[in-house]
């Protein structure tokens, strides 16, 4: 792994190992020991976007393994006055050791990881949300003791988190569903890879089929970052597909439930269901930190 840019691409052998190192520095913290196996190392963190999680577990996992990171907002730099991404690139590559970014384009990460020289790691794009879905696939293994054969639903927007949840759940042999309103399917080419799947993949218009039987259900945002003019129209689309109880009952009866946070609750999810499985979902949000720290440990550590 030179990169982190998207989850495809990335065996079953390499998303469990990062999962394994995650759970290994998860446990060594709770014992109050955090290897410091960034020391010396500088990681630029890219911000484009708002962030509460990735960046302060960002933050705090570097401060934890005796690294730098620097938090850049995209509209301190000269990006916001039309600086090229690629040149930024080139400058950032210079200084650090690594470059975490959070942008619209992931187009605009290929070009930081193609000109910098220095592993990039996704904090998200339009594409996918690869630091999230690994920490879903962690949360989800360690309560359920596994992966392979889970059956996972996801009820919302074809979008980031589905495309990676997608291409993640099936790396590592769980069955996937996935619920989204006509015209808010996943990404092409995400589609195209779900096919070598066969059955293990499903994409459906009705929010119970993801719902029935599932091990763990996962829902996200209705109107992402950067989608707000899209308001009105996204509430009648997704006017139907709020994970809530009635459609809590048709899945397994110890089926968790996962969100990559914020939640808008009585939206994506009512507030009963979120609070129900409120210990998985702040569970999720702990697991960035653990996950980001063997992330960052197997690029420039050799882990
Ligand atoms: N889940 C997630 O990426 O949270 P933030 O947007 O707060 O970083």
């Amino acid at each position: 792994m030179k990169h982190l840019l998207k989850l495809g691409g990335l065996s079953r052998d390499e998303i469990l190992h990062i999962l394994d190192v995650a759970d290994e520095y998860k446990r060594l913290h709770k014992q109050g020991v955090d290897p410091k196996d960034l020391q010396g190392k500088a990681v630029a963190l890219l911000f484009a976007k708002h962030s509460t999680r990735t960046r302060t577990s960002l933050e705090v996992g570097i401060y934890q393994m005796g690294g730098l990171g620097t938090y850049l907002s995209a509209n301190d730099l000269q990006t916001a006055r039309g600086e090229p991404v690629q040149d930024t690139a080139r400058v950032l590559g210079r200084y650090y050791d690594a470059i975490v970014c959070r942008t619209y384009k992931q187009t605009d990460l290929d070009a930081l990881a193609q000109y910098s020289g220095v592993p990039v790691v996704s904090g998200m794009t339009d594409y996918a949300h690869p630091l999230q879905v690994l920490t879903d696939l962690m949360t989800v293994r360690e309560y359920k003791g596994k992966l392979e054969g889970l059956r996972m639903g996801f009820i919302g927007d074809g979008y980031n988190m589905a495309n990676s949840l997608i291409v993640g759940c099936l790396a590592v042999g769980m069955q996937v569903t996935m619920a989204c309103p006509k015209g808010y399917r996943p990404a092409a080419d995400v589609l195209m890879q779900a096919k070598a799947y066969g059955d293990a993949f499903r994409l459906v218009h009705d929010p119970d089929e993801a719902a029935r039987d599932a091990d763990v259900l996962f829902t996200d945002v209705w109107v992402s970052m950067g989608m707000e003019r899209e308001t009105e129209r996204r509430y009648r689309d997704f006017t139907g597909f709020t994970l809530d109880a009635d459609r809590m009952a048709l899945a397994k009866p110890d089926c968790m439930v996962q969100h990559p946070l914020p939640a808008r609750r009585g939206e994506e999810i009512a507030t009963d269901v979120f609070e129900k499985h409120a210990n998985e979902i702040f569970d999720e949000a702990e697991n960035r930190l653990h996950v980001e720290k063997a992330v960052l440990a197997i690029l420039l550590a050799g882990k």
